[in-house]
């Protein structure tokens, strides 16, 4: 990771969970991590943590399904560090929605918070990496196992349908760039059940005899793909705990 101290990290979704993992991890590295999420104070606690370890993460609050504030933050970053060198697309929610009977307005806020937002904010990113000539730069997109099977929880079909799309954007962002000559690297990452906030935060209960991998676990294979060689590209990362069925 050596080669990636003092640059810049976006982190979405970086209040809790996963994310929060990945801008601990990516900060202790020495990277300059500029986390989004809704909720400011649990931000501004990691900020404050990391600070007295010397280390640089800055929460900005930013909802992802808001398009003029992502644009708004992609300017800040553009305005305050001039780069942007690897951004991780890992906001997103989970959503206990049915198809036979659900409601268009939950599906299309899923939609909207795994998916579109993570087509704005690539866009934005490949923009901005473009305009200063990030050569280098690294986009890292949070899918999931449901990213590349049928969900075996009933109601998730939605939410799988969003990971599925995640996964694809993901490959087709990767061919559109090295179609075009670009070295901007490109890896999706597809963890199974990690203990979060997810699951209750969309009304399902977990319980502990599953196996599970700890948010821990998927940040430390986030620094494994950006430590690999500038000549290697790490496409796809699928992450099960051992033993899991899943
Ligand atoms: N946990 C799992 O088993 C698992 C497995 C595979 C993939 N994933 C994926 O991993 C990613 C992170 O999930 P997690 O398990 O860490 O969930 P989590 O603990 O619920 O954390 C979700 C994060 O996303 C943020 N977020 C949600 N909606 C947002 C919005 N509209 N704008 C900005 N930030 C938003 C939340 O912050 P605020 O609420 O403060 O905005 C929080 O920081 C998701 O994409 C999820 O699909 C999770």
């Amino acid at each position: 990771m050596d080669r990636w101290q003092g640059s810049v990290a976006l982190v979405t979704g970086a209040s809790a969970g996963i994310g929060k993992s990945i801008a601990i991890e990516l900060a202790r590295h020495g990277m300059v991590v500029v986390g989004w999420a809704r909720r400011l104070d649990k931000l501004k606690t990691i900020e404050d943590e990391l600070s007295t370890e010397g280390k640089t993460f800055v929460g900005r609050q930013c909802d992802v399904a808001d398009e003029t504030a992502v644009l708004n933050e992609f300017s800040w970053i553009e305005k305050t560090y001039g780069k942007l060198n690897v951004v991780i697309n890992n906001a997103g929610i989970g959503a206990v929605a049915y198809l036979a009977d659900g409601k268009t307005e939950l599906w299309q806020k899923v939609f909207n918070v795994n998916l579109i937002s993570v087509a704005v904010i690539t866009r934005e990113a490949v923009k901005f990496m473009r305009k200063f000539k990030i050569d280098d730069g690294h986009l890292i997109f949070m899918s999931s196992i449901v990213g590349h099977m049928i969900t075996p929880l009933i109601g998730s079909g939605i939410y799988c349908a969003t990971k599925h799309g995640v996964t694809l954007m993901a490959e087709a962002t990767r061919q559109e760039l090295n179609a075009s000559g670009s070295k901007i690297r490109v890896s999706s990452v597809s963890p199974s059940f990690t203990k979060s906030e997810i699951f209750e935060r969309s009304g399902r209960k977990i319980t502990d005899d599953m196996p599970y991998l700890e948010c821990k676990d998927i940040a430390e294979i986030v620094a494994w793909i950006l430590s690999a060689s500038p000549s290697v590209q790490i496409s796809d990362v699928i992450i099960r705990p051992t033993g899991s069925e899943y």
